[in-house]
């Protein structure tokens, strides 16, 4: 039977069907100038069978535009998703904090986060074994604050400068171009093994937190030891965390496998559907506070990226929640453009020195510069601030707004409103105002030397079942690996962590004789919490 045509059809002159905006109901198509467009099926053409002609200015228009779409993906973390939703402060956090997000119980800040993989590129499948990403951007009365988290709380270096050595790593093969989303290839572990420091967060990369059921089954973990600073001034150490309270969930390796397959975008699919549903999907924010005493009582540097500090030994608490509940309008608007940044903080928020912390405050902003096509990233409605601000900035590529008026430098003479902003001593952000001394160095403070402590606590602290899916998730990644020194060198390490382990790997991978512990700079503690 004939195909129904909709109403207003009309054939054109390459005999296609379709509808035009001859009615008042449908908007007529433009170009970007805003001409209206007549017919958008055929180029221009000198006679019906001759050459397109260069005068086409809606076709060159268009064809331009399609040809620029892409931009560079994240060099990290390409493959992404986004929801909008609000944090709303639950207990006031004001003895601690002065900063308006943390004043106000009740208050609703807006807040936008993107969920990701790290390794993978922006094509690749969701449920692969690898990190997440748990970036939250809070659209606070004193400026956007990132809080740019891991669903796991440690990192696998500590110090920025080696970061482009472990994503290299980490990701495809230079010559050959694979494996794109996966730790199972011997760059991988050929680095990871030559970095002791790494061996912590391998184990939690070798758990089930690597591979979650959905987004909304992960915690978050802000990773850094922060600053919180009271209306005095004074400084409290501070870990985030984000803690479902749909609960914690993750597939096992063969259902990854085949959910992968069916699947690819099973997780974006199942926030996408949640959110749609009405099924919100919530986490409260926890805090671990604690002072200079502890972190001078603590075995390892609290500015140690590698290592967390024990919930038995500093309790969480909850101080508010966040909600996701509403999706994207657009992908690319939203999910593809917002720019995370660990160094967009407010008042009452402050850094420590970790030394990945201090690399990434560079990192971020550098590369969105790049990504997102220059300096004026902040004018896209994702990534600008919901509070008023003011600033004389001006111009660079796609500039969306400049200083008002004459003024454009500060200070001037110039009456207000012409006069423009200035700054605030009372309001505006002050850096806590730590002491330094020491010598220029790149040598790392013997704290960070311990590499193997905590990942054997790790290892103890899961179910028999959960160690047995550790245990077969180092056999298969390292079964891929081709050269036997790497696998060597990696049990080397594993010994530290647990002889039992070691030995199940090993047989796993059919070694029968196991290396030599690695000699680690420090000894390895067993007398963990202190
Ligand atoms: C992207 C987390 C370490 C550089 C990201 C994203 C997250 C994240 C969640 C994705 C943000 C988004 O969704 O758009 C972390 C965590 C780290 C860490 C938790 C360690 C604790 C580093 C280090 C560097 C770095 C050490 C560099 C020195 C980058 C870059 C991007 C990125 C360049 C891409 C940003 C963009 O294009 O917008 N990271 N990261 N990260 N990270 Fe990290």
């Amino acid at each position: 039977s004939a195909i129904p045509h909709p109403p207003h059809s009309r054939t054109g002159t390459g005999g296609e069907t379709h509808q035009t905006a001859d009615d008042a109901d449908i908007p007529t198509l433009t170009t970007q100038q805003g001409t209206p467009v007549a017919d958008d099926q055929n180029t221009l053409r000198q006679g019906a069978d001759g050459p397109a002609l260069m005068e086409d200015f809606h076709f060159r228009e268009k064809i331009f535009h399609f040809d620029h779409e892409r931009i560079p993906e994240r060099v990290v973390h390409a493959r992404g998703y986004g929801a909008h939703g609000y944090f709303e402060l639950t207990d006031s956090l004001a003895d601690v904090c002065h900063a308006d997000i943390f004043g106000n119980v009740g208050e609703k800040t807006p807040a936008f986060v993107r969920f990701s993989t790290v390794a993978g590129a922006k094509g690749s499948s969701d449920v692969v074994r690898d990190v997440r990403g748990f970036a939250v951007k809070l659209y606070t009365k004193q400026g956007n604050w990132d809080i740019v988290g891991n669903n796991i709380p440690v990192f696998f270096i500590q110090d920025a400068i080696k970061f482009p050595d472990f994503v290299h790593a980490a990701k495809e093969e230079p010559d050959r171009a694979f494996p794109q989303a996966q730790t199972a290839h011997d760059n991988f572990w050929d680095f990871v093994s030559l970095s002791p420091e790494a061996t912590h967060m391998v184990c939690w990369a070798m758990s089930d937190r690597a591979i979650p059921r959905s987004f909304r089954f992960m915690e978050g973990f802000g990773v850094h030891t922060f600053r919180l600073i009271d209306a005095q001034g004074r400084s409290t150490y501070v870990k985030f965390h984000w803690k479902p309270r749909q609960g914690l969930q993750s597939v096992v390796w063969n259902e990854a496998l085949k959910i992968n397959g069916a699947d690819p975008d099973f997780h974006r699919r199942d926030l996408w559907n949640a959110i749609n549903a009405g099924d919100y999907p919530e986490w409260d924010l926890g805090v671990q506070l604690f002072d200079d005493e502890f972190a001078d009582r603590f075995p390892f540097d609290i500015l140690d990226a590698t290592k967390l500090i024990p919930e038995e030994l500093v309790p969480i608490r909850r101080v508010g929640r966040l909600v996701l509940n509403r999706v994207v309008d657009n992908f690319f608007a939203e999910t593809e453009q917002v720019a995370f940044c660990t160094q967009n903080i407010v008042p009452g928020i402050d850094f420590t020195n970790d030394p990945l912390l201090q690399g990434r405050n560079f990192s971020y902003l550098d590369t969105q510069t790049k990504r997102l096509g220059g300096p004026n990233f902040t004018h896209i409605p994702i990534n600008a601030p919901k509070c008023p601000f003011h600033n004389f900035q001006q111009d660079g590529h796609m500039a969306m707004h400049n200083p008002k008026g004459r003024a454009n430098y500060e200070p001037n003479s110039w009456p207000q409103p012409q006069g423009g902003p200035r700054e605030n001593p009372r309001t505006g952000y002050r850096s806590f105002p730590q002491e330094q001394s020491g010598a220029k160095t790149r040598e790392r403070s013997a704290a960070f030397g311990d590499h193997y402590s905590q990942a054997r606590q790790f290892y103890i602290s899961q179910t028999p079942v959960e160690q047995t899916h550790m245990k077969d998730a180092f056999v298969f990644e390292l079964s891929k690996v081709e050269t036997p020194a790497i696998r060597v060198r990696m049990l080397s390490h594993l010994r530290n962590v647990d002889e039992a382990l070691a030995r199940g790997v090993a047989d796993g991978l059919g070694i029968p004789t196991l290396p030599d512990a690695a000699v680690g700079p420090l000894p390895v503690r067993t007398d963990l919490p202190p």
